[in-house]
């Protein structure tokens, strides 16, 4: 397929590879446009404005945000007037299920479709072409650019006919990841402060009951304390969890988990951690049980 790239930032820059190595012709747009070097020097084309990236069959977006989404589709030159009749824009980033709907709608105005494919994974699953895809949109729409969800990600799940329904499934994801990212670094908290090394007790925990990918990613991040480079930085995490909360609270939903994980969040960013992955909330119990810093 012909298709424009939209953001190549942790996880985009990956996905625009696979693109590539799965045999679509790929024009990739960043706003710092240095980041796009890599894939030019792989075969893609480079955009110079989104309106350069939007004369395919179909445009990607891998952007961090509500904010991001909103500021290259709408507008003059932005996606929704510069995207062919019948061509899709397929967005892949992590955005309310309000924007969603409503990126939905316009396109539809517009005589685009428009299908929501966030995706579970984080950048070295994107590299590896290992990522899950949470698809949602009219059937037809999601069939023509089912080459471009095959290329990027090992399995695809479509998941409703309405767009915004991907969303919301993956921000309920990332909440019981973040949950478990909490409750792991309690558990890890209590067993270090008694004398055992948390590694250990990891390796019990990750070769029995908890034997699943979450468990042995985010265990290790937080026994190594191994933080930085942030593969999904802490602002990003806290969006997802506002976002989950925001969909939660629209449909009369108490989340109080949620809640708490929220003000992990915000404790972690107003401590200097902005720069940090995540994962460095499942240090705070440690911090709190009066234990040295990892
Ligand atoms: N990292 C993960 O583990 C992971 C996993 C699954 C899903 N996600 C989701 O995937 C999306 C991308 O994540 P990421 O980790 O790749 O983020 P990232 O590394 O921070 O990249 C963000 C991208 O958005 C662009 N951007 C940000 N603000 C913009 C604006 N106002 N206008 C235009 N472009 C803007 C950035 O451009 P510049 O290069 O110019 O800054 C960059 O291309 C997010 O929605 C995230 O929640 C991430």
């Amino acid at each position: 397929m012909n298709v424009g790239f939209i953001g190549l930032g942790h996880m985009g820059v990956g996905m625009a590879a696979n693109l590539l190595k799965g045999g679509h012709r790929v024009t990739v747009y960043n706003r710092t446009l240095a980041k796009a070097e890599p894939l030019v020097a792989q075969g893609a084309r480079l955009a110079a404005s989104i309106s350069d990236a939007c004369e395919g069959d179909a445009v990607v977006t891998m952007l961090a945000d509500d904010e991001a989404v909103e500021r290259v589709a709408y507008g003059d030159g932005g996606i929704i007037d510069r995207l062919p009749p019948r061509a899709v824009h397929v967005s892949c980033s992590t955005i309310s299920v309000a924007l969603s709907r409503r990126l939905s709608d316009a396109h539809a105005k517009a005589g685009q479709r428009f299908v929501a494919a966030p995706v579970f994974g984080r950048p070295e699953a994107a590299a590896a072409r290992r990522l899950f895809v949470v698809a949602a949109g009219e059937p037809g729409a999601i069939e023509a650019v089912s080459p471009l969800l095959e290329a990027i990600g090992q399995k695809t799940f479509v998941v409703s006919d309405t767009p915004q329904a991907a969303n919301l499934v993956k921000l309920s994801g990332n909440f019981l990841i973040a949950s478990v990212i909490e409750s792991l670094g309690e558990a890890m908290a209590l067993v270090e402060k008694a004398g055992i090394d948390p590694r250990r007790y990891l390796e019990v925990l990750t070769s029995s009951l908890f034997d699943t990918p979450i468990y042995k990613t985010y265990g290790g991040l937080i026994a190594g304390g191994s933080f930085e480079p942030a593969g999904f930085a802490a602002p990003l995490g806290y969006k997802d969890i506002r976002l989950a909360l925001a969909a939660a609270e629209d449909l009369r939903v108490p989340m109080p988990v949620g809640s708490l994980l929220r003000d992990r969040l915000l404790t972690l960013l107003a401590h200097g951690g902005e720069h940090l992955d995540w994962s460095a909330i499942g240090r705070l119990p440690a911090t709190d049980a009066g234990l040295p810093s990892a």
